[in-house]
């Protein structure tokens, strides 16, 4: 009898351990969006991504933006497979399909290319009601256990493609550049998400605000006066961050040279500011905000 109790014990113990192991390795997906264009929402997607599998994460890109920078930032990217295809298409899919769209990009790192007929497609996507808009979702959901991170890039607007990348999404992190600020964006998106939460994916949290092209140390004014108005106006109920992006030439340089930012400069204020921005993002999520 003992042992029968022992063995109880030590199954109750391993479901225990096998259900936060399960917890703890579970795919977060990261969405980095704004409802406006070049505050670096690409540039975060792809530092952000850059420094996870640097650590040693694998992390899994997803472009949604049919601009596709985020695709034609990894060389060798322009493939004719997208997204778009999995999104677009009709009845079920297997691992296999999704396979298929999934390109190796580099060490730890797998990208889901987006492409320019994803525009196009964009107004046929069925999106808004909560059947469809979990398509993205189900996908991600089947590769889940192949990653630790996705990182999904979306378009400077709040169309179809954005709500579902929200609707597959844990977390949105919100990049501000207080240079080109506008409250009406901020608080569209941020009531996007609370209707997303509340009727299609009851996990998306906001992970937070962080400040592009910016730091406290700037001597313009007017850029701390838009930081501080933020921080007041949403401080209560979003998390911003400490962690601000200065302005960095490398940024702009490495893009253009198709090298990676900590390849390219990883001394430069640009690499540390991502280093720093994704070494919080890790300590929010470990303290579960
Ligand atoms: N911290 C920065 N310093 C300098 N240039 C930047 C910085 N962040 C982004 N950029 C540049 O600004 C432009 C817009 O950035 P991007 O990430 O493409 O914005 P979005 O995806 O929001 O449209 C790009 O040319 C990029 O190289
Ligand atoms: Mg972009």
């Amino acid at each position: 009898m003992p042992i029968h109790i022992n063995v109880v014990t030590v199954k109750r113990k391993s479901a225990y351990l096998r259900s936060f192991t399960f917890w703890y390795q579970y795919m977060q997906t990261l969405c980095f969006s704004n409802n406006k264009g070049g505050v670096g929402k690409t540039t975060s997607a792809l530092n952000v991504g850059l420094a996870l599998a640097r650590r040693g994460h694998r992390v899994l890109f997803c472009d949604c933006d049919p601009q596709r920078s985020l695709t034609i930032s990894f060389e060798g990217a322009d493939i004719p497979e997208h997204v778009g295809m999995l999104l677009m298409r009709k009845g079920e899919f297997s691992l296999d399909d999704i396979h298929a769209v999934i390109r190796p990009v580099g060490e730890n790192m797998d990208l889901l290319p987006a492409s320019g007929e994803m525009e196009a497609n964009e107004a046929q996507l069925p999106g808004w009601d909560a059947e469809h808009s979990t398509r993205l979702a189900d996908i991600l959901e089947m590769v889940a256990p192949e990653y630790d991170y996705c990182v999904i890039d979306t378009k400077g607007s709040i169309g179809t493609l954005t709500w579902i990348a929200l609707s597959a999404s844990n977390l949105l992190y919100i990049p501000v550049d207080p240079e080109f600020y506008g409250f009406e964006g901020l608080t569209n998106l941020i009531n996007t998400c609370t209707r997303l939460r509340r009727r299609i994916n009851p996990n998306l949290r906001i992970g937070g605000i962080f400040f592009t092209k910016y730091s406290p140390t700037y001597r313009s004014r007017l850029r701390h006066d838009v930081v501080d108005l933020i921080k007041e106006h949403y401080g209560k109920d979003v998390p911003v961050f400490e962690t601000t992006i200065r302005q960095s030439t490398a940024i702009p340089n490495s893009q253009m040279a198709g090298t990676g930012l900590f390849d390219y400069a990883p001394d430069s204020t640009g690499a540390e500011d991502y280093e720093a921005l994704t070494t919080e993002i890790l300590h929010h999520l470990s303290h579960g905000h």
